[in-house]
C-alpha cells in the first residue's frame, strides 16, 4: 500500500524509546506521507523539535497556549488535516489520559479531537506496562477501536528485562501501510454475526482426569480480534484456555467438552452469517465417564471411548445460503489432499490448512503457516506471518470468499 500524499500525524510521549520515532517518522516521509509530529512536554526531554521538523519538514506542535500558534485551535485543525494518528511511544501516562478524556496538552487534546483511525505504540517499565491500570486503559482504548501495537519483550531502559519495549520503527510503519490498506477494504464483515469455536475441549474420565489435547487457543483468540476490528458481531465459544482475546467480544461462550461446544455452536449457527472453526475439538470422548474417582487398578486399565460428534461437518449440513463456512484442518502427511477432502466431506467454504511439518506452525506458537483453500479451487500458500497477521489473511479471504455465494 502506497503512503504517498497520505497525511499522518505522529505524537510522541516522553519515554525513551521516542529516539525510535525519529526513525519511523524517516520512515513515513521517504514513502512520501505528509508527516506532522506533535510532543507532549516530556518527550521534548528525549528528542529534540529541531530534530522532529528537520524529518517531518515542518514546525512541531507542543505548546496548547503558545502565542506563535495562529489560531489557538491548532488541536483541532491537526485532526482536520490528519487522516491518521501514531502514537509512538504511547507512555503509562498518555494511556491513562487518552482512556479517560483528559485533555490537558496538545497530544491528548489531538486525541479528544480525533475521530479517524489511531495507532499506539505503548513502551514502558514491565511492572507499568502489566499494571491493572494500564491493561484496562488499553482494553478501553481497544474497545473504541484505537489500534494497539502489542509491547514487545527485550531490554529495557531501567535495564531489566522484561515486556515493554516499543515496537520497532519498521513494525509500526507495516501496521501504518495495513491500516492504510484496511481503509480501502470492502467492509464487508461490518455487522455480520459470526461463530468463533477456539481453545482445546476437556473430556472428563472421572472427576480428576480428562482427556485433551495440546490448543492454546491463540490462533481462535487473533481471529476475535480481527473480525471484532472489522465490525463483525463475534460470538465466541471456546475451551478453556490460557488466552483470551484482546478485544471485547459480542459473546463470550466458554464451554469445557466437545459435547458442549456441539450444543452451543449448533444452537447458534442458524442466526449465524459465518463460522470460523478453529477449535481442536476432541474427536473421542469417555463412553462413562465416572462420577467417583476411579481407583488405582492392578494391571492397567481399558478406557473405552465413543465418537464426538462433528461440529463442522452438522454446520455444513445445515449450512443455508449466504451462510459461510470455515473450518480448519491440521495434517501431517498428505496436507493437501487431506485438506481438500475434508472440505468437500464437511460442505465447507473455506480450510484452513496447518502443517505440523512446517517451521513456525504448532501450538502456542506466535507464528503460523497456513495455506488457505476454497470452495471455488483457490489454493493460497502463505508466508509463515505472526497469527495476528494470519487472522488478517484470514479475513480478507472471508470477504472474499463470501462475496462469492
Ligand atoms: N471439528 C469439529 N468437530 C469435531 C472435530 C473437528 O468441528 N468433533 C472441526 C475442527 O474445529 C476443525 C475441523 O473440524 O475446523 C477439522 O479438524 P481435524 O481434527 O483436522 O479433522 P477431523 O475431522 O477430526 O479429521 P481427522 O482427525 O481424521 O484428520
Amino acid at each position: 500500500m502506497s503512503l504517498r500524499g497520505k497525511r499522518i500525524i505522529v505524537g510522541l510521549g516522553g519515554g525513551i524509546a521516542a529516539y525510535k520515532t525519529l526513525s519511523l517518522v524517516r520512515l513515513l516521509v521517504k514513502a512520501g506521507a505528509q508527516v506532522r509530529c506533535v510532543c507532549t512536554p516530556a518527550a521534548l526531554q528525549f528528542v529534540t523539535p529541531l530534530s522532529l521538523s528537520t524529518l517531518s519538514g515542518h514546525a512541531v506542535y507542543v505548546d496548547l497556549f503558545s502565542p506563535g500558534n495562529e489560531t489557538g485551535t491548532e488541536h483541532v485543525s491537526y485532526a482536520d488535516w490528519g487522516e491518521l494518528l501514531v502514537v509512538a511511544p504511547a507512555t503509562a501516562d498518555l494511556l491513562g489520559k487518552f482512556a479517560n478524556g483528559i485533555a490537558d496538552n496538545a497530544l491528548s487534546t489531538l486525541f479528544n479531537a480525533f475521530d479517524k483511525p489511531v495507532l499506539l505504540a505503548p513502551a514502558m517499565n514491565t511492572r507499568m506496562y502489566r499494571h491493572s491500570a494500564t491493561q484496562e486503559n488499553l482494553r478501553k482504548l481497544r474497545d473504541w477501536g484505537v489500534e494497539v501495537m502489542p509491547a514487545e519483550t527485550g531490554g529495557l531502559a531501567c535495564g531489566c528485562d522484561g515486556e515493554g519495549r516499543m515496537a520497532e520503527p519498521g513494525q509500526i510503519f507495516s501496521r501504518v501501510e495495513s491500516l492504510f490498506a484496511d481503509s480501502s477494504r470492502t467492509g464487508i464483515l461490518k455487522g455480520k454475526k459470526i461463530l468463533v469455536t477456539a481453545g482445546p475441549t476437556v473430556e472428563s474420565i472421572d472427576p480428576v482426569r480428562y482427556i485433551s489435547n495440546h490448543s492454546s487457543g491463540l490462533m481462535g483468540c487473533r481471529i476475535a480480534d480481527e473480525l471484532t476490528r472489522r465490525g463483525a458481531e463475534v460470538h465466541f465459544v471456546h475451551g478453556p484456555m490460557r488466552f483470551a482475546p484482546e478485544r471485547t467480544v459480542y459473546e463470550d461462550i466458554p464451554v469445557s467438552s466437545a459435547g458442549q461446544m456441539f450444543t452451543e455452536s449448533v444452537s447458534l449457527w442458524p442466526d449465524m452469517d459465518m463460522a470460523v472453526l478453529s477449535a481442536a475439538v476432541a474427536d473421542y470422548t469417555p463412553a462413562e465417564p465416572s462420577p467417583e474417582k476411579i481407583k488405582k487398578q492392578e494391571d492397567g486399565m481399558v478406557l473405552r471411548l465413543v465418537k464426538t460428534k462433528d461440529i463442522l461437518q452438522t454446520l455444513g449440513q445445515e449450512k443455508k445460503k449466504r451462510q459461510l463456512l470455515v473450518g480448519f484442518a491440521l495434517e501431517t502427511r498428505d496436507e493437501l489432499e487431506n485438506a481438500r477432502e475434508k472440505l468437500r466431506r464437511k460442505n465447507a467454504d473455506l480450510i484452513v490448512l496447518n502443517s505440523l511439518r512446517d517451521q513456525g506452525a504448532g501450538f502456542g506458537c506466535a507464528t503460523n503457516k497456513v495455506t488457505f483453500l476454497a470452495k471455488d479451487g483457490t489454493v493460497r500458500p502463505m508466508e509463515c506471518k505472526d497469527k495476528e497477521a494470519v487472522a488478517s489473511d484470514l479475513a480478507d479471504c472471508m470477504e472474499r470468499s463470501y462475496a462469492l455465494l
